[in-house]
């Protein structure tokens, strides 16, 4: 195979990787994909030591060398902050092996129902998400689109500031950006898949654009799209469709994030995902606007005061998760503070205004007042010490 040259920088002997791996060892095992096995790892690189992900094809799962040889062309071609990088690959002794930066917070599958995911997370996860396709889909100067097309939360990754990263290139395609549509197999993963794609077998942009779709719907409601293969009434897509028409999306959100929303960032988040589930493809927004809008819901979300009830008896975890937004807001503000003086003004007035805003429901629990004066006396800090250097 004489494209193999032209990867030849990215080989990592297999005893590497063994090496990395304590020889596959199972407490080094993460999970079982649709590629095969995958292991977290050592590798030492340069001299230097690096955290990686290793991922061995198993082809009786269905992917095979064409999807391998895929992912390391599409992956070495293309780099962006929120999309997974690939570290190298091992094509020895009969094995086919992936080598990715290690995202220690895996996979956004695995915290849809997290109740430790507050709702601005999920935003921003969404937002990083939308801002690594909108890369794929933009042809540039190549004039050729990446179609990802197996967008699914299992391939939304999360590092270690729960910043997005798209991955698993194995099955996306070039489709010359003047060309509507290319003919192809139907691909995808279950309850994902752009139904028009699968009726039809033409693929296009918009086929990411619905799959996406569901994703912000998981993100949303705190579950998988799929639960139950048996009982229509499981699928997720369908089910939020129907709520968002009748207008009752609040029975399906996941429990503990309705209290942290704003309604208007409620609301301009679903309009979006609905619109990404369009029957009619041509009406699917672009990712451009995708990231907009989601960008608008963030901005909604901050400003949104009325998000936070004033009552003396709403739940503990409200409070919680009112205290780690008002900390994250702080944080993700800091750098439009020019001196430290002037983060400190703003972040004492912020606490002030916070207090008195809450004032029935911090004084009678003193313990999440008090949380919340050492957490942001941390920020404080933190902010200095930024701000500093
Ligand atoms: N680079 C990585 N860092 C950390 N975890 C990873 C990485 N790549 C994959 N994983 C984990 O391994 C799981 C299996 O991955 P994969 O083979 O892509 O299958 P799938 O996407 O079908 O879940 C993922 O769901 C994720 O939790
Ligand atoms: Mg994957």
């Amino acid at each position: 195979m004489s494209f193999i040259k032209e990867f030849e920088h990215l080989r990592i002997p297999l005893q590497d990787i063994k090496l990395a791996t304590n020889n596959f060892d199972d407490n080094n095992y993460i999970s079982r994909g649709g590629f095969g096995k995958v292991y977290r790892g050592e590798l030492i690189r340069f001299g230097k030591s690096v955290m990686v992900a290793v991922k061995c094809l198993d082809p009786t799962f269905g992917q095979g060398n064409t999807e391998f040889w895929n992912e390391i062309m599409m992956l070495s071609r293309y780099k962006h902050q929120n999309l997974v990088s690939l570290l190298g690959y091992c094509y020895e002794d009969g094995e086919s092996i992936l080598v990715y930066e290690y995202l220690s917070n895996k996979s956004l599958n695995m915290h849809l129902s997290s109740i430790h995911l507050s709702w601005i997370q999920r935003l921003k996860i969404c937002i990083g998400a939308a801002k690594g396709l909108q890369y794929l889909h933009d042809p540039g100067m190549t004039m050729l689109r990446v179609l990802h097309r197996d967008i699914k939360s299992s391939n939304i990754l999360l590092d270690d500031n729960w910043n997005a990263k798209i991955s698993d290139f194995g099955l996306s395609r070039f489709v010359p950006a003047n060309q509507e549509f290319i003919f192809t197999n139907p691909v995808g993963s279950f309850g994902y898949c752009d139904p028009a794609y699968v009726e039809s077998g033409l693929l296009t942009k918009e086929s990411d654009v619905y799959s996406f779709g569901v994703v912000l719907f998981e993100v949303l409601c705190g579950r998988l799209c799929v639960v139950d293969y048996n009982d229509n009434r499981r699928f997720l897509s369908k089910l939020a469709e129907r709520c968002y028409k009748e207008k009752r999306l609040d029975t399906i959100v996941q429990g503990g994030l309705l209290e942290q929303m704003s309604k208007e960032c409620l609301r301009t988040f679903s309009t979006i995902a609905y619109q990404c589930l369009h029957e009619d493809r041509t009406q699917r927004p672009t990712f451009g606007t995708i990231l907009r809008e989601l960008e608008i819901a963030l901005r909604l979300q901050y400003q949104d005061q009325s998000a936070f009830p004033e009552n003396d008896d709403f739940a503990p975890n409200t409070q919680w998760a009112h205290i780690n937004e008002t900390e994250q807001y702080l944080k993700d503000t800091s750098t439009a503070f020019r001196t430290p003086d002037d983060a400190a003004v703003r972040i004492q007035t912020a606490f002030r205004e916070h207090l008195l805003r809450h004032k029935k429901v911090f004084y009678p629990r003193k313990k999440g007042a008090r949380r919340f004066e050492h957490s942001l006396s941390i920020v404080k800090k933190g902010m200095k010490q930024q701000l500093k250097c």
